[in-house]
């Protein structure tokens, strides 16, 4: 698979473009964006630096996944967890997070890209919080696709919280609980209206979900990949869609689900197509 990496990586990105099957596109992509301060590090350079070239990743993998007609992406922007770095960082974070709204939102509309926030939002700087409201209230009816963007976001949290919520419906007999199913848990979770991803990328080389989502993630593929994401732009995101179709999903049963072939990964096996796509 490493070699086979290597070969792809030789590729331009037209042409990997080129070899991703547009009809087995993953629905929702998530991505623990991971090795900012590694980045930065490398480079003797503060972490916050690493965390600014981070946002330009950002971009511009927003703009591939949406060129290439990806549906949902979620980008697990700040943990739960994070709110114990250095005041500093966190401020930092605070800050280039309030940028990065004000900046992108006319590019959000010209690509007709949604915004939905999720997570404990209440827990955000009040300016950034209802930066967040701006601008999910003007994308809210773009459809060309949805960014998630999970802030103060925590797995084990969000199971709980949906607990909560339950057992406050159960009493209130909004529900009963013998009808609930892992179909009306799933909309007690902040995720309630997002279809669980398919591919999950992390970055930088660490191997774990780091209370990511936890219950969303059951049948996910995951792709990990050393690249830092400062690092991690167009062409990776290329790289992990083909790595992605190249896999075969079974969801616990024998024969792959109706509709999703898996194929071989080799360049030589790729069929070169005139595609159109969504931009
Ligand atoms: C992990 O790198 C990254 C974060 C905790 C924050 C991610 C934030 C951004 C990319 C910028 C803001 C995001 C948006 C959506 C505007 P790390 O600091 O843990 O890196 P390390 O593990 O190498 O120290």
């Amino acid at each position: 698979m490493e070699t086979l990496k290597k070969e792809l990586e030789k590729l331009s990105e037209e042409r990997l473009l080129s070899m991703i099957h547009l009809a087995h596109l993953p629905k929702h992509v998530a991505i623990i964006m991971d090795g900012n301060g590694r980045w930065a590090a490398q480079r003797h350079l503060p972490r916050i630096a690493g965390h600014r070239e981070g946002i330009l990743a950002v971009q511009e993998v927003v703009t591939a996944a949406r060129e290439v007609g990806i549906e949902y992406l979620t980008l697990y922007a700040f943990s739960n967890e994070n709110w114990n770095r250095p005041t500093m960082e966190v401020s930092q974070l605070m800050r280039l997070l309030g940028f990065y709204l004000k900046k992108e939102l006319d590019s959000l509309m010209e690509n007709k890209v949604r915004l939905v926030a999720i997570g404990q939002i209440d827990r955000l700087p009040k300016p950034v919080i209802r930066l967040l409201q701006t601008v999910e209230e003007k994308t809210r009816h773009n459809r060309g696709m949805t960014l998630v963007l999970a802030l103060s976001y925590s797995g084990r949290a969000d199971l709980i919280n949906a607990v909560r919520r339950v057992v406050d419906a159960v009493q209130k007999k909004t529900i009963l609980l013998k009808d609930l199913s892992e179909e009306t848990f799933s909309d007690y979770l902040h995720t309630q209206a997002i279809p669980d991803p398919d591919l999950m990328i992390r970055t930088s080389g660490e191997i774990r979900i780091s209370n990511f989502f936890l219950w969303q993630l059951a049948y996910t593929e995951l792709y990990f990949t050393k690249t830092l994401w400062p690092d991690f732009r167009r062409k990776a995101l290329l790289m992990a869609l083909l790595d992605y179709q190249n896999r075969e999903r079974r969801f616990g049963q024998v024969a792959p689900k109706k509709g999703v072939k898996p194929k071989v990964l080799h360049p030589e096996n790729f069929h070169f197509r005139d595609q159109k796509r969504g931009v």
